[in-house]
């Protein structure tokens, strides 16, 4: 049975590995799209990936506008949609709490508005550390009780994008509730390279980190040895979303995409580290130590990194069980996250490294969309 769908977020990462499954299974895909004239650049990137470039078509809009910036026809077309997946989010580190509410939190609240007026399933994408309890009554946040939370303060201590992605959790959950809309939440790790071609774009996380093992940024494995950051290949998490879908057990249901045989961060950089020939950082630092000399800026442009993205290296360990059944349910099979991060190393290497980070030549189509996220 073929539907139609709402895609926000459908230029980002795991965006166009999803409008690509989405529409290589048969569905008309309308994606929510800033610049609707790279409509052409998306289709072209849509069929790279396997999908069928003619069932993907734009809908002009923007998170941070009122009603989403919707003309009065996408509205009223928007409406055939049965299942909108809202992906989008400004994801980067250094955001304001204006900047990251603006789009993450009311952009959320906006979408889930809309799907529970027009009656349409809303799949959602959170994160990981919504899952980490722990960690959430840690930084101030009771998951039984989120309206008791100080999120100004949640905002200082995590930044504005992990801030505004739990704030947004929280507040489209109450939307829904209130409007009596069908909701199911997919929390991922932080996502990997694609299981068959490493795809991956250059603004990712992982990516990111890989970039800083091959241009010598990485002197030290930060955290202890039992530190780790949990991942979830691309294909697998879009298996998984576009299954929750389609299924009506997964109504008012969360589903954690994180795979538990991620290694520890040490192996992890060695495993990345193999297929390119680099030395893997053997001694740890600490997560403390690390945070105190990003602190000082001119250490942090030099590393590359953020005090931000330290907070998804954690010694946590989470159940997948119910994932696990909900995936043999749908024959949806994990990948082996090993193989996947070699072929993501090695598809950074090649694709996605500035002048200077490696020998290697630009790449050819591949990273065309995927090297403008970055570069905005
Ligand atoms: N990647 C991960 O490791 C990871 C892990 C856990 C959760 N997530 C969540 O998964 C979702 C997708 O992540 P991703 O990695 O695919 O991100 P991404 O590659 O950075 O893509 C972000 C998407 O959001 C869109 N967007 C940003 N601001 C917008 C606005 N004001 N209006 C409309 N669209 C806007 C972007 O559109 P433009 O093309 O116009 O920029 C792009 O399509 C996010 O909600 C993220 O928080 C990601």
């Amino acid at each position: 049975m073929s539907v139609e769908c709402f895609v926000t977020g459908g230029t980002g990462f795991i965006g166009q590995h999803l409008v690509a499954h989405l529409s290589a299974q048969g569905h008309k895909v309308r994606v929510l799209m800033r610049r609707p004239e790279r409509l052409a650049e998306l289709r072209e990137q849509v069929a790279r990936l396997g999908g069928n470039a003619a069932q993907v078509f734009a809908v002009a809009g923007d998170l941070e506008r009122s009603e989403l910036g919707l003309s009065v026809a996408d509205r009223a077309r928007l409406r055939q949609a049965s299942i909108v997946f809202h992906l989008g989010a400004q994801f980067a580190w250094g955001l304001s709490l204006q900047q990251s509410r603006a789009v993450n939190v009311e952009g959320a609240r906006q979408v889930a508005l809309l799907a529970a007026e027009q009656k349409s399933r809303l799949v959602m994408i959170g994160g990981y550390m919504l899952k980490n309890h722990a960690h959430l009554r840690n930084i101030g946040i009771d998951p039984q009780r989120p309206q008791l939370t100080d999120w100004p303060a949640v905002y200082r201590q995590v930044g504005g994008y992990e801030a505004s992605k739990l704030e947004a959790h929280f507040a489209t959950l109450q939307v829904m509730s209130a409007q009596r809309g069908e909701m199911t939440v997919v929390h991922p790790a932080t996502v990997c390279g694609h299981s068959r071609t490493g795809h991956i774009l250059e603004g990712q996380p992982l990516a990111a980190l890989i970039r800083n093992l091959v241009q010598g940024k990485l002197a030290a494995v930060p955290g202890s040895p039992e530190h780790w950051l949990p991942l979830v290949t691309v294909d697998y998490l879009v298996e998984l979303l576009a299954a929750c879908a389609f299924d009506d057990a997964m109504i008012g249901q969360e589903l954690l995409a994180l795979d538990e045989r991620t290694p520890h961060l040490r192996e992890l950089l060695a495993q990345v580290a193999h297929p390119l020939g680099v030395k893997p950082p053997k001694h740890h630092l600490s997560l403390r130590l690390m945070k105190i000399l990003l602190s000082v800026p001119p250490i942090a442009r030099l590393l590359n990194t953020s005090v931000e993205a330290l907070d998804f290296i954690q010694t946590t360990r989470f159940d997948t069980a119910a994932t696990g059944q909900f995936a043999g349910r749908h024959g949806i099979v994990k990948p082996d996250i090993r193989e996947a991060l070699q072929l993501t190393a090695m598809f950074v290497n090649a694709h996605c490294l500035g002048k200077g980070g490696s020998t290697r030549q630009q790449p050819p189509v591949l990273c065309k969309l995927s090297c403008r996220v970055r570069r905005q």
